[in-house]
């Protein structure tokens, strides 16, 4: 799988011929400035929760892209009041087949409001599982004992974690999830957006090298394959 950052929690995703977006926030994210919204193309838009640092961008690349938005069925309700024509709603615990596999839908201990101050339901987390790949995009989390349950009934790739602190889980964290979910390869995200979620990258990579696992922080705009 190929896997191109667009900095804070945003990801496109490419599995073979589809495409996943998840939480975007790049028109607003001064880091991100190098990226052109109108170049992005997506399949699927998957959206963790409805805080502006998550689902900002997701309606104008939704009608631009005839993406289909994936997410709690609030934040759907919501999306599609906004004229998003696709969309499919989720709830923790239930799965999607698409073409490529499915998407399921898991638990993350965080809030959830959206821009305007609509309920927002309860945030999430996704794993994916495609023939080749299977990978778990965390959202914003706190560390929970659930994470194991997923380490028990997945065997995920590579997984997505937060790693900023204040609203999410830290490095530490973020390493003993690593543990919980049995994955030796991670990639960061909501880190360095904002003044209370900047971290030392040296450090953080330190950590995972040091018991023989690996963290990404991809620069914005990078393209790697997994
Ligand atoms: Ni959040
Ligand atoms: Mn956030």
């Amino acid at each position: 799988m190929k896997v191109t950052y667009y900095g804070h929690s945003c990801f496109l995703i490419n599995l073979g011929e589809k495409s996943i977006l998840f939480d975007p926030f790049i028109s607003p994210n001064p880091l991100a400035a190098n990226i052109d919204l109108n170049s992005i193309k997506t399949d699927y838009i998957l959206i963790s929760h409805g805080h502006e640092d998550h689902i900002a961008d997701a309606i104008t690349i939704a009608k631009k892209s005839n993406a289909t938005v994936l997410s709690n069925y609030e934040i759907v309700s919501w999306i599609q009041n906004q004229g998003v024509k696709k969309a499919h709603p989720l709830n923790h615990g239930g799965k999607i087949k698409l073409e490529f596999g499915y998407v399921k839908f898991v638990n993350a201990v965080h809030s959830s409001v959206l821009p305007d101050g609509s309920y927002g339901g309860n945030p999430g987390g996704f794993i994916i599982k495609s023939d080749k790949n299977c990978f778990y995009y965390a959202g914003d989390t706190a560390l929970t004992y659930d994470m194991k349950l997923i380490g028990e009934l997945y065997k995920i790739d590579v997984a997505f974690l937060p790693i900023g602190d204040n609203f999410t889980m830290d490095i530490d964290d973020a390493l003993i999830c690593s543990n919980f979910i049995k994955c030796n390869k991670v990639i960061g995200m909501h880190y360095d957006t904002f003044k209370l979620i900047e971290i030392n990258k040296k450090n953080a990579k330190k950590s995972f090298s040091n018991i023989g696992k690996s963290i990404d922080l991809l620069k914005i705009g990078e393209t790697k394959t997994y």
